[in-house]
């Protein structure tokens, strides 16, 4: 099986977010912070539909940055043909496959597939374990602490113990909670007192201080970042150390953002469509920049409506 992560490292993986990590994000991401892993957006399953995984999903899935290596997300349920999606994806090359078992979103997942895991435990092993049958790399499973019971996920590691997961990624809220409230990292602590397999840490990591905090309290094997990533996608080497831990404010921030957001511009215009949608997606990563000092500036790049604008106002 070919590892993730070396031996002894604690790995930084760039977390899967829908609308945000596609294959030009991460790229960047991987040019500027160098996060050990990235992840790709869920590739949502269709069952009925011609094509079971959309042909766009297979271009992400298939889209990897050198020397950095790529977790194909898949969301959808054994019923729903998740395992012959995924057999589709080990043929075209994918390696590492995680599935997604915390989606809060009832659109975007289904009665069964991502947080309606938790409604049937029962599903979770015999999935997982014809999953292990096909995956050549890591097979893992990102979730979260429960349905409404921040206690539920215990109930649960076994059959993930059983199918012989590589490792598991908890974002300790529940899925009723959404975004609310705190990640409550001492979940997270007890899981790795209790499982065979690593387990990494998700959620409100925002600066270096706080993911040396998760990491010393929680013993987690290593973390994800998102959000926090996105704001700041240096974050990865501020927890290394090999740069400051300090994000920097002023006009030294708006130089690092203004070279960030400028690459993210040029290589969105290379994979998106006209103008209003180029935009459109630089606007969801603008959305989590959340620098006091830099609204103004922010504002009246999320105004412009041609690409060239925007990147004059991001240079101006
Ligand atoms: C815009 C957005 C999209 C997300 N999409 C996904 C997704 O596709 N798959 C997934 O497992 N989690 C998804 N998440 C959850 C994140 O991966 C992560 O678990 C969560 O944001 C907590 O980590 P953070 O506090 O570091 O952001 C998404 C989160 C955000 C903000």
């Amino acid at each position: 099986m070919s590892p993730l992560w070396p031996a002894g490292q604690c790995p930084l993986m760039l977390a899967p977010m829908q609308g945000l990590s596609n294959r030009m994000f991460r790229r960047v991401q991987a040019g500027l912070g160098r996060p050990d892993v990235v992840f790709t957006e869920f590739v949502r399953v269709r069952p009925g539909a011609d094509k079971v995984i959309a042909d766009s999903d297979f271009v992400e899935a298939c889209a990897t940055v050198p020397g950095v290596p790529l977790v194909v997300q898949v969301i959808g349920a054994a019923e729903e043909g998740v395992i012959e999606a995924c057999r589709d994806l080990v043929d075209r090359g994918v390696t590492h496959i995680n599935v997604n078992m915390g989606c809060p979103w009832g659109r975007m997942t289904s009665v069964l597939a991502g947080g309606g895991m938790f409604r049937h435990p029962d599903t979770v092993a015999p999935m997982l374990s014809a999953l292990r049958e096909i995956v050549p790399g890591t097979l893992s499973v990102k979730t979260r602490a429960g349905l409404d019971d921040p206690r539920e996920l215990f109930a649960v590691l076994p059959a993930f113990a059983d199918a012989g997961i590589d490792f598991l990624i908890v974002h300790p809220r529940t899925v009723a909670q959404k975004y609310k409230g705190r990640a409550d990292h001492a979940l997270v602590a007890e899981i790795v007192k209790s499982v065979p397999f690593a387990v990494i840490a998700n959620g409100d990591v925002r600066d270096a201080p706080e993911a040396e905090r998760v990491l010393a309290t929680t013993s987690a094997a290593g973390l994800m970042l998102g959000r926090g990533a996105v704001r700041d996608p240096w974050l990865f080497e501020r927890v290394r150390g090999t740069l400051s831990k300090e994000r920097p404010t002023g006009d030294e921030r708006r130089a690092m953002l203004a070279a960030y957001l400028s690459l993210l511009l040029d290589g969105y215009a290379q994979i998106f469509h006209g103008d209003a949608q180029i935009l459109a997606k630089l606007r969801e990563v603008l959305a989590h920049i959340d620098d006091e000092d830099q609204q103004k500036w922010l504002k009246g790049v999320k105004k412009a409506r041609r690409v060239h604008d925007a990147r004059a106002r991001l240079l101006g």
